[in-house]
Parts: C-alpha cells; structure tokens; sequence
C-alpha cells in the first residue's frame, strides 16, 4: 500500500513524496462511553489511510484522493467547507487548527488513499485527519505530543467538519500499537498499552450495511446521557459526567430518571465497569473473562443503549454455539458498522468461512472479514 501511495503520487504530480500514515481502529470494549468521560479499550486494524506528500515553495495545497477520484486546491489561509467534496474537510480541518495553534504551515501536493474501508464504523476518519497531521508534522518539522496531537485531531472533526464525535478514534489512530490493546481514561487521558494474547485474533466482520439515522442518533444519545447527569448532579454535585456515576449511586437515582434515561444511563455506567474488568482480564491473560465481558456489553448496546441493528445482532448471535469464539459484539457507534470477534488464533479460517455462511442465510447480504 505505501508504494501504491508513492506510485498515485507520482503519476498525479510527478516528484518523490514522502509516505505517512495512520490505522483504522477496532473497540474491543467501552462503546458510547468516551464521551462521557469514560474508559474504552480499542486497537488498531491492519489497515491504514496513507498521504503521499511533498512541501512546495508556496502556499497552496493540492490534494488528490484515490478513493473519489476527486482534486482538491486550497491556500494555507483560504480553508472553505467543501460540500462536494466532503473529504477535502478533513484535510482542510487539520491544515485550519494547526494554523489556529500558531504553527506556520508550507503549502504541499498530496495524494491521499488508503485500506480502511469506509463507512464501516473503522474510523477511516480519524485515520484521514491522523494521517494529514503526520504529513503536515513531517514536512514542517513540527513537535507534537502525541496526546495533544489527538486533540487537534478530534478538534478537526468537530469544528470544521462538524461532526460530534469522541476522542477514542484519534487517540488509538496516534498511540495504538499493532496486536496490543490501547486502554485509554479519556477523562485524565491517562493511557497504556497491554499485549494481546497470541492464542486469540481479533477478527472484524463487517455487515455492509450502514444506517442513514447514525448521526442524528449518536447526537441524541450525548444529549441523553447529559441528561442524566444534569438530573443526577442536583442531588449530587459532584457528579460531572456518567464516568462519576457507579452501578451502586445509579441505584440511588434510579427513581429520578425518566425510564429511557435510565437505560442510557445504566449502559455507560455498567460499560465503564465492563472497561476496568475487560482490561484487568487482558492482563491477567484471561481470554475467557474478556470475552464473556464482550458479549455483556452487545446485549447492553442492543437492549439498553439502542444502537445495534438486526444485521449486527445476526452477526453476533451467530458465534453463539461456537466454542472457537470466546466473545463478540457490536464495535463502533452502532446501527451498522461491524462486529469485533476474539477468536482462537487456529480457527480464524474455518470462522471466516461459517460466519459469512451464516450471515448470509440469515440476511441475505456479504459480509466482509478482516484482522486486527
Ligand atoms: C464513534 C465515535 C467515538 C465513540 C464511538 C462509540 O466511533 O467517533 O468517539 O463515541 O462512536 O463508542
């Protein structure tokens, strides 16, 4: 992939760039919760957007992306939203909040493609913005701790393109390492790196399907949980996100809730706990724990936190009475997207096989499978 990169390059400018790139990412646990100042366990995919990249002397930006067929020309101080072309966003976003933070930026030509399929819930955006910010990093020669390279990433996505997002995506897409689970408090930002174990894969298995109301209902969900905690907070102040509310205090409260607040509530509350175990299992190297914690966590994104779909539930059911998988569940914002598996690592093959099979038989659609 990163000499097909060099190669689009030079076929579209001619010149030798340089390469850079970031992952896709897989949550193993911790879904909806980064927002709500939580805990989340991802790691990255093997797969990567990739920016072929090359300064030139003055300030324009020139960018090619594979995947749309499509050019794009800016000045460093001339960044616009682009509605015909939605990706240039993320490149424009990154090149506007590292001018916002003071770094003097050369103009550049870059190329931009990539493995992380899109619209699948793999954070091929947080890759892009990731992977711009490495190029624009390298070519201008610019410090960035990595922490606070997530941040500009994240704020990239919120303010110029406009989507609400967590910041779990970049954080895995600057400090995840491959075959290692990143835990990340996204409160403190305190972070660290735990080895997988080798007996186990994870393999995604992709639904193809990707549900328009995604949006709006990632939206409605932030709202919920604020909800909660403002309803939460008038009897107890110290409570300033569902990251300060414990399964016993969600207890207490529970009477002051509306019913589906209560549900919202009770998922993020019991996935934060559901992080602390998944992570404490890893490192004691018991697959089965974390596992039998991934499956918990599906049935409260479906029953609770209402952001499965049949499609993802198909998927997931249908590991049930295979004694190779030890957990799965939905990965992702919901309502399409992907499943993550945890999958004895002799057995990736024949799982491969059945779960397309059976996946097919209960929808009719093709799923797709990858490795992290
Ligand atoms: C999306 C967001 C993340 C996170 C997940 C749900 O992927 O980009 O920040 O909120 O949904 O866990």
């Amino acid at each position: 992939m990163e000499s097909k990169a060099r190669q689009l390059f030079t076929e579209v400018y001619g010149g030798q760039p340089a390469v850079y790139r970031a992952p896709g990412r897989v949550n193993l646990i911790g879904e909806h919760t980064d927002y709500n100042d939580g805990y989340v366990l991802p790691t990255p995919i093997d797969r990567h957007v990739y920016v072929a990249a090359q300064p030139r002397t003055d300030d324009r930006f020139r960018v090619y992306a594979a995947d749309f067929q499509q050019r794009k020309e800016f000045t460093v101080g001339g960044t616009r939203p682009d509605s015909k072309r939605p990706w240039s966003n993320y490149v424009q976003g990154v090149v506007q909040v590292l001018r916002e933070e003071g770094h003097s930026l050369k103009g550049a030509d870059m190329a931009v493609t990539g493995d992380v399929p899109l619209g699948a819930g793999l954070s091929s955006s947080a890759a892009l913005l990731i992977a711009t910010l490495r190029a624009l990093q390298g070519m201008n020669e610019l410090e960035l701790d990595p922490v606070e390279a997530a941040y500009l990433g994240r704020r990239a996505e919120n303010e110029v393109v406009g989507v609400q997002c967590g910041i779990m995506d970049h954080f895995v897409a600057c400090l995840g390492e491959h075959g290692r689970a990143l835990f990340i408090d996204c409160r403190t930002n305190e972070h660290r790196l735990i080895d997988m174990q080798p007996s186990h894969r994870v393999v995604v298995v992709n639904t193809m399907v990707q549900r328009k109301l995604a949006d709006s209902a990632y939206n409605e969900r932030r709202a919920e949980c604020m909800e909660a905690v403002s309803i939460i907070s008038r009897n107890d102040p110290e409570v300033k996100a569902l990251r300060d509310v414990f399964p016993e205090t969600l207890v207490e409260h529970w009477g002051t809730l509306p019913a589906v607040i209560q549900r919202r509530a009770r998922h993020v509350v019991t996935e934060n706990k559901r992080v602390l175990d998944a992570t404490g299992c890893l490192e004691a190297g018991d697959v089965e724990g974390l596992g039998d914690l991934m499956y918990d966590s599906h049935d409260s994104l479906r029953y609770d936190y209402e952001v499965s779909c049949d499609e993802l539930d198909a998927l997931v059911d249908a590991t049930m009475d295979i004694d190779e998988v030890v957990g799965a569940r939905m990965t992702g914002a919901g309502f399409g997207g992907c499943t993550v598996n945890l999958v004895e690592a002799g057995y990736v093959g024949e799982f491969t096989e059945k779960i397309k099979e059976r996946y097919r038989r209960a929808t009719d659609n093709q799923a797709e499978v990858y490795l992290a």
